[in-house]
């Protein structure tokens, strides 16, 4: 939708305060045949889907374990990976330690926008990074990054950050929707030419977005996410697209004083738990991506004194929990219209998957009877509107995750419930949720 002047509502879709300036300046001309700007120089063809020659994927490590992961398995060879994240939450480090780790094998080059090549040099150094074949270029004007890019054919490379780079097509300044859509076009049309693997950094704004509400990410191959609490040691970095890999899937570091480390076994960090049962807390068995996780849900279900009693969330969907506290009002007789609640997945993972629900509610059962679940129970199931629980993806795995972290009972969707006996794990399979609540 365009506006010619600011405006403080959008007429199309009723929002406030989410327009965005963009200077245009536009130097084709439309082609008066096919109204398309810009002829085509070149014919295209038609050609049938079989006849398409299918080159392999070609991927490189990039020498991270958990970033390989994120990506499906290594760097693909030409694509192009958006990086986004809160300012500070680690984005450069990552980077650096994975453009030195790969500058081993393959040219790299780090373009730095925001830091000069001092701080940089002098980051590698603090971590120990080896520092003999990277190469570095301190720019931000586009056309001038790509000479140089053009001249040294680097394999592969690092945009730091796209919110400092700006063309001189455009008058408006850097960070401008208008040019981080252009700059990051011409960076993309330049990896896919050239077939370099490109790494484009963007921070996040205050409301989530990366600046240029989302323009980058149908542009890009891969978009990736740091989550995680600034004051928390770890960091999540979720694949949120991936035209190379599955989707939500998670690579887990730690922020050490030695840059970011991978974290070889999730769950055992997630579940450092208090060794006594308390009452308000359930395991969940998650699944991010391809592989399982455990975490803990807590929940605080309390009087309220307020006319709107609260509901907050932390890592998880809000209106999930206003159904789930409907369901359990209406399905399972419990009241909570005069308590407050509080619900929080504990290390600062965001848990997205509906397998939550069931983890959920026991926890704000638990809470309001002020009764522990048993310490060695998981839980896990998708909770439906009529009370009923569903099953989800992969309950098998998700039960041997379990297992193999010394838990020994499990309440699952009568859906989920596995045909042979797993060896030290008493299963529950519900089908609804009374039957669940009955067992607290
Ligand atoms: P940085 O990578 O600069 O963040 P971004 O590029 O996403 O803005 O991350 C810097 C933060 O990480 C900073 O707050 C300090 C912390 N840090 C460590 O704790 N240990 C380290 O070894 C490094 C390099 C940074
Ligand atoms: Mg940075």
């Amino acid at each position: 939708m365009q506006h010619s002047k600011w405006n403080g509502q959008c007429s199309a879709c009723g929002t406030w305060n989410s327009l965005l300036e963009e200077i245009s300046t536009s130097t084709k001309t439309k082609n008066l045949f096919t109204g398309y700007a810009g002829a085509p120089d070149q014919q295209s063809q038609i050609t049938l889907l079989s006849d398409v020659g299918v080159a392999h994927d070609i991927r490189s490590t990039t020498g991270l374990l958990e970033l390989d992961r994120v990506l499906g398995g290594g760097l693909v060879q030409g694509a192009v990976v958006l990086i986004g994240g809160d300012p500070g939450i680690g984005k450069s480090t990552l980077l650096l330690q994975a453009l030195c780790l790969m500058s081993q094998q393959q040219k790299s080059l780090y373009v730095t926008g925001e830091e000069s090549l001092q701080q940089v040099a002098m980051r590698a150094g603090r971590l120990g990074l080896p520092n003999q074949e990277l190469l570095l270029l301190p720019e931000t004007q586009v056309e001038r990054m790509l000479l140089h890019a053009e001249r040294e054919k680097p394999q592969v490379m690092v945009i730091d950050s796209i919110q400092t780079i700006y063309t001189e097509l455009l008058a408006s300044a850097p960070g401008s929707v208008g040019q981080v859509r252009e700059s990051a076009a011409q960076l993309v049309r330049f990896a896919k030419q050239t077939g370099t693997s490109l790494f484009i950094v963007g921070h996040v704004t205050k409301d989530g977005t990366l600046a240029g509400p989302r323009v980058l990410e149908h542009m890009v191959d891969t978009v990736l996410y740091f989550e995680g609490e600034k004051d928390n040691r770890y960091r999540v970095v979720r694949a949120i697209k991936n035209r190379f890999g599955a989707v939500n899937e998670l690579g887990i570091f730690a922020m050490t004083d030695k840059g970011l480390k991978t974290v070889s076994n999730p769950s055992a960090i997630f579940l450092s738990r208090n060794p006594k049962p308390v009452s308000g807390s359930c395991v969940l068995v998650s699944w991010e991506g391809s592989r399982p996780l455990l975490v803990e849900v807590q929940a605080l279900v309390d009087d309220s004194y307020m006319a709107n009693p609260r509901r907050v969330t932390v890592g998880l969907d809000h209106q999930r929990l206003s159904m789930l506290l409907a369901v359990l009002h209406r399905h399972g007789d419990v009241a909570t219209h005069n308590q407050d609640v509080f619900v929080n997945v504990v290390g600062g993972v965001k848990v997205t998957e509906t397998a939550a629900d069931l983890a959920i509610l026991l926890a704000m059962f638990s809470s309001l009877r002020n009764k522990p679940l048993e310490q060695q129970l998981v839980v896990f199931g998708e909770v439906g509107l009529a009370g009923e629980v569903r099953p989800v993806q992969s309950g098998h795995d998700r039960l041997h995750e379990a297992a193999k972290h010394g838990f020994t009972k499990a309440i699952v969707p009568q859906g989920n419930a596995p045909k042979k006996p797993i060896a030290g794990m008493e299963i529950i399979a519900v089908e609804h949720i009374q039957q669940a609540l009955q067992q607290l």
